[in-house]
Formats: structure tokens, sequence, C-alpha cells
């Protein structure tokens, strides 16, 4: 029987593959094409995944009528006209990480949007772990009252990808904030219930990569002296309701972890957690006592690539809102950018889109 939604993938790399089981499990959707300047790659998926429209030009999928979702899996800095392209032709996107690695970008994206009466989604999957889930319903219960402080941080040591859509500033849009930052900056927001972003004070540097025979062990390869983008950054953010973040990421660090140290800490007016633990801290005052408490974890019902596919078809069929909206993706960019004008400025910057715009 025919699934009522056709989907259409952009960019048939890496993290495509890991899309296209959340396409095949929904019953709302069915991969019917797929899109890739690169002609080896667009065959080896085609063949691999049973997709037999296969177009060298992205323009062939937005001309088709046919197509209800397109789903943008291309290097950072197509992002943008491929989204604005899809939502013009009428259809519903989800986009990968970073939605765009300026604000500014996502604004238009927003505008297009809107325009268009379409869904827009960002590909982040971490919300989709079964850890953030349990941590997001706790949260939602007020297990942690009013959180008023977080700290963050998704630190690599000599792990990055040493190739030009990543190093490149004119191709990645910037390193590890524009990279890493995203997941973990996204999923600390969200679990803070999106509160609007003020100011920042940031840091953003190449410490490490330009050293003699720097190298990345994601390929054993060493990393190319074009590299343009920061290796390390770290931020002080205030949000409106008086919360504070601190933020730490880097892709080349003398840090004690084997591949990747992801965490995040919430402090609120009730009790603390701890993710990916997924612990819950709090206390009684008149018993003198202190609790710490194991959620009780659901497992990941599917990878989570594939369960954000599974929950943007849902969203599309049901007509309900973006499980990933632009503008909480804008939220994640004005920051990350105002990590990047504080380092220039060298002083604390107001997020305010209008003094942002005019480099307060
Ligand atoms: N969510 C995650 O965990 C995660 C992990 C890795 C990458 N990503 C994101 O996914 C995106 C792609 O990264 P990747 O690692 O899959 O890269 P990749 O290089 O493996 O794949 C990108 C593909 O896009 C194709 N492409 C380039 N220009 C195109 C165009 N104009 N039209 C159609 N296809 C085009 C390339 O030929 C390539 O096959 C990036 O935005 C990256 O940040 C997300």
């Amino acid at each position: 029987m025919s699934k009522p939604l056709q989907v259409a993938i952009i960019g048939a790399g890496g993290i495509a593959r890991t899309h296209v089981p959340g396409w095949e499990a929904s019953p709302y959707t069915q991969l019917v094409a797929a899109a890739d300047v690169n002609i080896d790659m667009l065959a080896d998926f085609g063949r691999k995944f049973g997709v037999e429209r296969l177009y060298a030009d992205a323009d062939e999928i937005f001309a088709d009528p046919s197509i209800d979702i397109v789903d943008i899996c291309t290097p950072n800095r197509l992002h943008t006209p491929l989204v604005l392209a899809a939502l013009e032709a009428g259809k519903h996107v989800i986009c990968e990480k970073p939605l765009a690695p300026t604000p500014a970008e996502i604004r238009q994206m927003i505008e297009a949007r809107n325009r268009a009466g379409k869904l827009l989604m960002t590909a982040q999957h971490f919300r989709f772990k079964g850890n953030s889930q349990a941590m997001k319903r706790e949260i939602e219960a007020g297990a942690l009252g009013d959180i008023y402080h977080a700290r963050s941080w998704m630190l690599r040591r000599n792990g990055l990808i040493p190739t030009p859509t990543f190093i490149r500033q004119e191709l990645s849009g910037g390193g590890p904030c524009i990279d890493i930052g995203v997941h973990i900056l996204d999923l600390t927001l969200w679990l803070m219930g999106n509160p609007q972003p003020v100011a920042v004070t940031g840091v953003a540097r190449a410490e490490l990569a330009h050293q003699k025979d720097a190298w990345a062990t994601w390929r054993d390869a060493p990393i190319p002296s074009d590299f343009d983008v920061e290796d390390f950054a770290a931020a002080f953010v205030r949000f409106a309701n008086g919360a504070t973040l601190i933020l730490e990421v880097s892709w080349l660090l003398h840090h004690d972890t084997e591949g990747e140290d992801m965490q995040m800490w919430l402090y609120g007016t009730q009790g603390g957690s701890h993710w990916p633990k997924c612990e819950v801290y709090s206390s009684n005052n008149t018993a003198r006592q202190l609790y710490n408490r194991q959620l009780k974890l659901t497992k990941d019902v599917m990878e989570p690539h594939a369960a954000e596919c599974v929950a943007f078809a849902e969203a599309v069929y049901e007509g309900r809102p973006s499980p990933v909206p632009p503008e909480q993706s804008l939220q994640v960019m004005t920051i990350l950018d105002g990590i990047y004008r504080s380092q220039a400025a060298g002083r604390e910057v107001s997020l305010n889109s209008e003094e942002a715009a005019h480099g307060a």
C-alpha cells in the first residue's frame, strides 16, 4: 500500500543514510527520490536503499509536484539556498544542523516558511534520544522548579573531520561552535524551556589546530594548514528571565576523554539534574536530607536520527507544529554568533536583534 507523503533527500552522503530508516519506519512516508552533485555517491545511495529517481540537480526535486517533504543533508553553506528553494516550491522541509550558520539566514528561512505555510524543522537528533525525552518529561512535571543556571559542554580530544566542509570558514560557517556547539546548546536551551538569550561573553580561538604536526584522530590525518575556524570556544550567556549558562565546545583539547565528552548540568529552585546520566538531585530542608534519583530510562525506541524523521512525518501528516521549530534554532545561532562577536569585541555583547545587527 502506498504511503501518503513522498520524501526526497538532497545530499546523499554520510548523514542522509541515518535518515533513511526513519522515512522507511514512518507509516506516513515513502522515500522516492534523491539528488546529489556527486554522481557516484548518488548511484551508491540509490542501489543501497532502492531509490530509483536520482538527480544530479536538486531543482528537479523542487519542480516535482508529487514530492511533499524535502530532507536537506548537504554541507552547511548550502542549507540556506536549498531550504529557501524548497519552501518556495511548496515543500515541507527538514534540514540538518546547523539550520544555517548565521542568524540572518535563519530569519530569511522563517519568513519563507511563513509565506509557504509549510513546516520547517532542524534535525537536532539529540532531542530524540530516550534519556533526553525522559529528562524533558521530568522537567515539565516540575522536578527542577525554575531553572536558573546551566553548565554544558561538548569536548573532543583531537576529534574533528579535517575536510574543507568542516574546517574552512567559507564552507562550514565556523568550527566546533557551528558543528557540535549546535547539538549541546540546542539540547540545553530546549531542556531549559527555551528562555530568550539577551547577552553573551565569549571566546572562540584556534589554540592547537595550527601547532606543528597537529592531527585529527578521526581520520588519523594531519590538520590542513588552511584550517581557518576556531578549535575551542567558551561562553557565559544571560537570559531575559535571569537564568545563566556556561558553555564550552572544542574539537581539540588536552582533555581526559576518549572520543567525546558531552554533558549538561541544570540547576533549579527545586532540584538539579545531569544529562546524560539522567539523575535528579534535590533536598528536604526540614528533614535535612539529600536525594539523588535515577530517572527511569526508556531505551531509545529508535536510533535518534531516524526518530527525528518519524516525528517530522507525523507532525506534517497530523498538521501539528514543527518538532524543532526554526525560531529555536535562531536562538541557538544568535548565541553562537554572539560568541564570535564577543571574541572580536573583547567584551560582552547584546543579543537583542536590533543591536546585534549594528554590531553592539
Ligand atoms: N546530526 C548529526 O549527527 C550530523 C552528523 C554529521 C553531519 N551532519 C550535518 O549533515 C550535513 C552533511 O554532512 P555529511 O557528514 O553527511 O557530509 P557528506 O559530505 O558526507 O555529504 C554531503 C553530500 O552533499 C552533497 N552535495 C554537495 N553539494 C550539493 C548540492 N548542491 N546538491 C546536492 N547535493 C550536494 C555532497 O556531494 C555529499 O554527497 C552537514 O550540515 C552536517 O553538519 C549532522
